[in-house]
């Protein structure tokens, strides 16, 4: 049975849990507290690579948060098949990190629990995916951070209709 005082549990996945999942953590966490949801939702973020593990968010994608009137914070860690359960939505920030959460869930347990991000992105400005900025210049910091507050808003509103 699902306790209905129980906080809703989102998980923001990326590659490195630098970039784009913090920002999925940080603006969703932003979002939730202005709207007074702060006890009602919680949110965390994990890369499905260990390579950064315990690192703050990029230096990049900070000034681009600052910049846009965010504080990034986190520290970087691995997802874990468990994170599967744990959470309520698990949120792929692209394809290849959707496919890597599949391949932690075989039998397709918690298939309807782990989502593409883009999906809850409205209009028809942004892909499917939130673009890796890591590689590039900090323009694409800036579409991250506008994709991400667009999607954000669409959880928060579905959230919101369930409830
Ligand atoms: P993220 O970006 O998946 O949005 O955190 C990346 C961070 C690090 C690397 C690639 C993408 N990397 O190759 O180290």
């Amino acid at each position: 049975m699902t306790d209905s005082t129980a906080p809703y549990r989102i998980l923001f996945v990326c590659l490195g849990n630098i970039c784009r999942s913090p920002a999925g953590e940080n603006i969703m966490q932003a979002l939730v507290k202005k709207a007074r949801y702060s006890e009602a939702i919680t949110c965390d973020s994990a890369g499905t690579m260990d390579w950064h593990r315990g690192k703050l968010p990029d230096a990049r994608m900070r000034q681009a948060a600052t910049e846009h009137g965010y504080e990034f914070k986190g520290a970087a860690r691995q997802v874990l098949a468990t994170d599967l359960k744990d959470f309520d939505l698990v949120l792929a920030m692209d394809r290849s990190n959707l496919a890597d959460l599949q391949a932690l869930d075989p039998n397709g347990n918690d298939k309807e629990n782990i989502r593409l991000f883009g999906s809850y992105c409205t209009g028809n400005e942004f892909p499917e995916e939130v673009p890796d900025p890591y590689y590039g210049g900090e323009e694409g910091f800036h579409t991250v951070i506008r994709m991400v507050e667009n999607g954000c808003e669409g959880i928060l509103a579905e959230y919101k209709n369930k409830q």
